[in-house]
């Protein structure tokens, strides 16, 4: 039959948007759409949104504004939006936009068969609930096809926050932490290596608070990467984004004796300032954080550590900013992202008086300088090393292929090696966005 419908999906955002595309893709699979890449010929157009930083939410608008013509040249064209802006604004979307068919938050994208049918009778479907039932209790119905897949694929196995964070709306967005259940992670797991994957990096808003149900009562994070090793076939493990005060002893501990757990943490900061870190709400200091990077080096020597940034909070002033720059140059990070502040509705600090623009720019400015030296440093300092790199697609030149290093650089190395393939690599050159390596096996 030739009614298979065209599905394009826009993903902004982080990790956890990407996962969740492609388990609406299959949710939508089942109701005959494939995935198109362009929006031109598409039958529907779903933007899967963020909301954590900037005017995500007018960017929205006028990313809708555009598929206004695509509309007018097909009637039967539906427009759904997903995500974190979905759920902060539903009704408005719907209001500002009536070309909108359909609008969905992130904790009911199991419910989007139901909502088709409600679109496909030309009724607007809109479900920005945070259920009960847990819609990942219902992926298995939405089976994925036992397609091959590529080396790397995600896996989330927590969602939400409690730790509300003054400036964050991820606990309004994204509702509270909660951690899937052990067997449903592992099941998942193992069915994605059947499918070729060879890495699986583990997310979730705050996903070292993990504590999922298992055989035995509640799993720590460690305890699930340790059934993780376990896998045969999966042989990388990395996970993210941590929060410093869910680093627990036994994950620390995973670090230094898990060999399938690679050498790099995400470990969010935020700000140098203990001020500051007060106000931001995030209830660890920067001495205490200090420390915590200090055992988790000695747990792992090698471990490259990346962080996240907000300068600008409100009532940050110039020497706040210093400490930032201070805890920067002792932890040392080899890959960092860094944010001016912006105020986000609804959340606390969203009441609270803006440091000056021009101040909180430049001291970005200045803060990005610092990480990206430090970050060209460890980078060239791989050079002469070994390490492992994971081949993930074909270079741009004869023979050449391109992975991901344990320490999640880009790698450039010759090699007849298929994709998939797991090789001992020496680090041979350094360069503005990746290392080049040759083969030593
Ligand atoms: N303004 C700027 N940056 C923010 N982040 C979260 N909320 C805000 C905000 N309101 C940043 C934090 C977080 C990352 C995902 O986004 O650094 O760790
Ligand atoms: Fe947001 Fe992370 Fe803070 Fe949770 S821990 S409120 S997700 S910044």
């Amino acid at each position: 039959m030739s009614d298979k419908k065209k599905l394009y999906i826009r993903t902004y955002g982080c990790q956890m948007n990407v996962y969740d595309s492609e388990r609406m893709a299959e949710a939508l699979g089942a109701d005959g759409y494939v995935e198109t890449d362009t929006p031109d010929d598409a039958d529907m157009i779903l933007m899967n949104t963020c909301h954590i930083r900037e005017k995500a939410a007018e960017k929205v608008y006028s990313e809708l504004g555009r598929f206004k013509g695509l509309k007018a040249e097909n009637p039967d064209l539906k427009i759904g939006v997903a995500g974190c802006v979905a759920q902060a604004e539903g009704e408005e979307i719907m209001r500002r936009q009536p070309m909108v068919d359909l609008v969905v938050g992130p904790q009911t994208y199991h419910r989007l068969p139901e909502m088709m049918e409600q679109v496909a009778k030309g009724e607007k479907a809109l479900d920005t609930d945070f259920p009960e039932e847990d819609k990942f209790e219902h992926l298995p119905k939405l089976r994925r096809q036992k397609a091959k897949r590529n080396p790397t694929a995600f896996l989330t196995v927590q969602e939400g926050c409690d730790k509300f964070c003054a400036f964050c709306v991820v606990p309004y967005t994204r509702g509270a932490e909660v951690s899937r259940p052990v067997e449903r992670i592992l099941r998942e797991a193992r069915d994605l290596v059947e499918r070729g994957v060879r890495e699986i990096t583990l997310l979730g808003q705050n996903v070292n608070a993990y504590h999922g149900a298992g055989p035995d009562g509640d799993w720590s994070l460690a305890k699930l990467i340790w059934a993780l090793d376990e896998v045969d076939g999966l042989e990388r493990i990395r996970f993210t984004t941590s929060h410093p005060n869910d680093m627990t002893d036994d994950l620390i501990e995973a670090h230094g004796t898990c060999k399938k757990l690679m050498p790099y943490l995400h470990l969010p900061v935020q700000s140098g300032s203990d001020k500051i870190l007060k106000r931001m709400n995030r209830s660890h200091t920067a001495e205490s954080y200090l420390r915590l990077i200090e055992r988790i080096r000695e747990a792992r020597p090698d471990i490259l550590i990346s962080g996240d940034f907000i300068v600008g909070f409100p009532e940050e002033d110039d020497q706040d900013f210093e400490d930032t720059m201070n805890l920067i140059r002792e932890v040392n990070y080899g890959q960092a992202y860094s944010f001016k502040y912006s105020s986000r509705p609804g959340t606390p600090a969203a009441e609270r008086a803006l440091v000056d623009d021009a101040a909180a720019t430049d001291r970005l400015h200045r803060l990005q300088a610092l990480l990206t030296e430090q970050q060209r440093a460890v980078q060239s300092a791989m050079v002469g090393q070994e390490v492992g790199v994971l081949f993930e697609k074909k270079g741009r030149f004869e023979g050449q292929m391109v992975g991901k290093s344990d320490h999640l650089h880009a790698v450039h190395v010759q090699s007849d090696a298929p994709v998939g393939a797991l090789r001992r690599v020496k680090i041979v050159e350094s360069r503005t966005n990746s290392l080049k390596g040759e083969l030593l096996d």
